[in-house]
């Protein structure tokens, strides 16, 4: 029987495919992807060779449901035919309660807030168990989401808070990315420089925030020479407020993450 069934091949159900098979989570002919659209399950093929790529689902021990919210009510519909040792979900909005109404009584269900960097392997994913999930199907999760980044555990209710942080995240780092840009050019620099001095900017500073073992806070005051350049650029930024801008945008994702399910 197939031992993980992925039900929907977009981007992310293909990026935690991807992560699986790259990281030996298990052998590709124990994997297998239920996708509607015709020419995506012909790139499937292509992109993972071994991974059996179907239309409808098949008997399977474990599922990751990697729909859309408008369709995760049919999909979990044609799941629930038979019982399942457990469903991991990667929909956004729908919560636990709710996918237990539409699934096999009593199936163990994780719900997980994953964000776009999975597609290279460097995800930040949040989880969450259900009433049914124990400790193993958690553990489970956890395996499942390390194949495509970190994870960590949340009770459901904290779930709109990762949204609003992680989930969301990577374009409140574009959008800082995209104005850095095109500061480097209003001084003069050529775009494209100035597009790789932001990139390797960012990538370096998340790397020593990664990899340091210092704090932020630490890191920000270790760059800031009394009286020198970058306190003269922080005390600019922090005179616009943005550090306030950055907890009520954050408050704003977890405010919309609460309402995104209603109307179902
Ligand atoms: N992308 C991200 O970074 C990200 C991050 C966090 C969470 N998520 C969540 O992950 C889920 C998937 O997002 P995505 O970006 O991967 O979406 P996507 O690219 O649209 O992929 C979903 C795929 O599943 C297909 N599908 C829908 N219902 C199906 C069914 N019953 N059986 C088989 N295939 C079916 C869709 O076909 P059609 O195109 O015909 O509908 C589509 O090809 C969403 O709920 C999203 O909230 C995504």
């Amino acid at each position: 029987m197939t031992r993980l069934l992925v039900i929907g091949g977009g981007r992310m159900g293909a990026a935690l495919l991807g992560g699986l098979v790259r990281s030996g989570w298990a052998p590709a002919d124990e994997c297998a992807v239920v996708e509607r659209r015709p020419e995506i399950r012909e790139v499937l093929r292509t992109r993972f060779p071994g991974v059996a790529v179907h239309e409808e689902p098949v008997p399977c021990d474990s599922v990751v449901l990697a729909v859309k919210p408008t369709d995760a009510a049919a999909a979990c519909a044609q799941l629930a035919r038979a019982p399942r040792a457990r469903v991991l979900s990667v929909v956004a909005g729908v919560t636990i309660e709710r996918l237990a109404g539409w699934l096999w009584p009593g199936t163990p269900i994780v719900r997980a807030m994953p964000n776009t960097p999975a597609l290279l392997g460097t995800s930040a994913s949040a989880i969450a168990g259900g009433p049914a999930a124990s400790e193993q199907d958690l553990v489970w999760a956890e395996s499942v989401l390390s194949s495509i980044g970190v994870v960590v555990r949340l009770p459901e209710r904290l779930l709109d808070a990762a949204t609003g942080l992680s989930g969301s995240g990577p374009a409140y780092v574009f959008l800082v990315a995209e104005a850095l840009v095109e500061a480097g050019v209003l001084e003069g620099l050529d775009r494209e420089v100035s597009r790789v001095l932001t990139v390797q900017t960012i990538l370096g500073a998340a790397r020593m925030l990664a990899e340091s073992g210092e704090s932020a806070e630490v890191l920000r005051a270790a760059v800031t020479s009394p009286g020198g350049t970058t306190a003269a650029a922080l005390r600019v930024l922090e005179s616009r407020a943005v550090r306030a801008a950055f907890l009520d945008a954050v408050s704003a994702s977890t405010a919309r993450s609460r309402t995104l399910g209603d109307g179902l």
